[in-house]
């Protein structure tokens, strides 16, 4: 865990093993406690899902495809409700000018959306008793790890080889946990009407099937002429291009001004199934291989 280095007081939150920066601490029972609405949309996914891409669709789909407000940063449309914790130990101006996400999403009016990565145990109590609409979204494993991987060398400043990074990931001690009650905890509701459970591969395979699909969900009708708009704007190509989403000017303002010249990396990053074939050894993808089998074993759930 020692590979944190900005990160080096992640504290385990139960239940769950759920692992967070102790600024949790301060903000957890606030969160727990919220008001829900049941306007609300909520988009909660594990890191490194697709989350980003599917929140923009179901703002877009919710604001009836005003991609002139699109323009406005993501993170205030539809703010992720824990960045404050998650960036805890980030104590530079450009957190400060987002304030706290709490209070940001407290203070928003409806119908509002929401991200998180938050378990369902950790979510405000009241979405059981709400029950707004929640789209979950996962992703196979192995290409989570490998996004993820490169996410906290990004965002967390970590030090590691893929490899260590992948022994932590196993063991669910990156930031958010285990990926596995994560999932399940949004699988084994994926029938009440409120809850559409989407996958990453899901989306790239047909995106304009999952666009009509998530429309449906959220009461909307879309036109075919809207729905290839939307998945335009929603292409990996123009999501990277698109400054309001790929957090390039928070990045650019928390690093200086050459950050991006001088990294390969980006937040919007590569987009496609299967680049852990380009990063796992044989011997690492046969061990996530039998976790995974081992863990979706009668689950009825599978993540190819
Ligand atoms: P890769 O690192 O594999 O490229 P999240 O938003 O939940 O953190 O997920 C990030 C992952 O979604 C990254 O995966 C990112 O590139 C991918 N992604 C973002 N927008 C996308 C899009 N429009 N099409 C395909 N993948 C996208």
């Amino acid at each position: 865990d020692r590979m944190f280095n900005r990160q080096n007081c992640l504290i385990e939150v139960h239940p769950g093993h759920v692992l967070l920066p102790s600024k949790y601490e301060e903000l957890g029972d606030r969160i727990r406690g919220m008001e829900v609405r049941s306007s609300d949309v909520w988009v909660v996914s594990y890191p490194r899902t697709g989350s980003t891409w599917l929140q923009e669709m179901v703002w877009c789909i919710g604001n009836d495809l005003d991609l002139e407000r699109a323009k406005i940063l993501q993170h205030l449309r539809t703010p992720l409700l824990e960045l404050t914790v998650l960036m805890a130990n980030d104590d530079g101006e450009w957190m400060r000018d987002l304030g706290n996400s709490v209070e940001l999403v407290e203070n928003m009016q409806s119908p509002r959306y929401i991200k998180s990565h938050l378990t369902w145990e950790l979510l405000p109590a009241a979405l059981s008793t709400v029950k707004p609409k929640v789209v979950y979204i996962t992703r196979n494993p192995k290409d989570m790890c490998v996004s993820y991987y490169h996410y906290c060398t990004l965002v967390h400043n970590m030090k590691g080889s893929f490899e260590d990074f992948c022994e932590l990931f196993l063991k669910g001690r990156v930031p958010l946990g285990p990926i596995w009650s994560h999932i399940f905890g949004f699988w084994r509701r994926r029938h009440e009407p409120n809850i559409l459970f989407l996958t990453y591969e899901e989306l790239k395979r047909d995106q304009e099937a999952a666009i009509r699909k998530t429309a449906t969900f959220l009461g909307k009708t879309l036109t075919e002429t809207e729905v290839s708009k939307l998945a335009n704007h929603l292409s990996f190509s123009s999501m990277r291009k698109n400054p309001s989403v790929n957090l390039e000017p928070i990045m650019t303002k928390k690093n200086g001004p050459d950050f991006l010249q001088a990294t390969e990396l980006r937040f919007i990053r590569k987009g496609e199934v299967g680049d852990w074939k380009n990063h796992m050894t044989p011997e690492m993808t046969t061990r996530f291989d039998a976790w995974i089998e081992e863990n979706l074993r009668g689950t009825g759930l599978s993540l190819n």
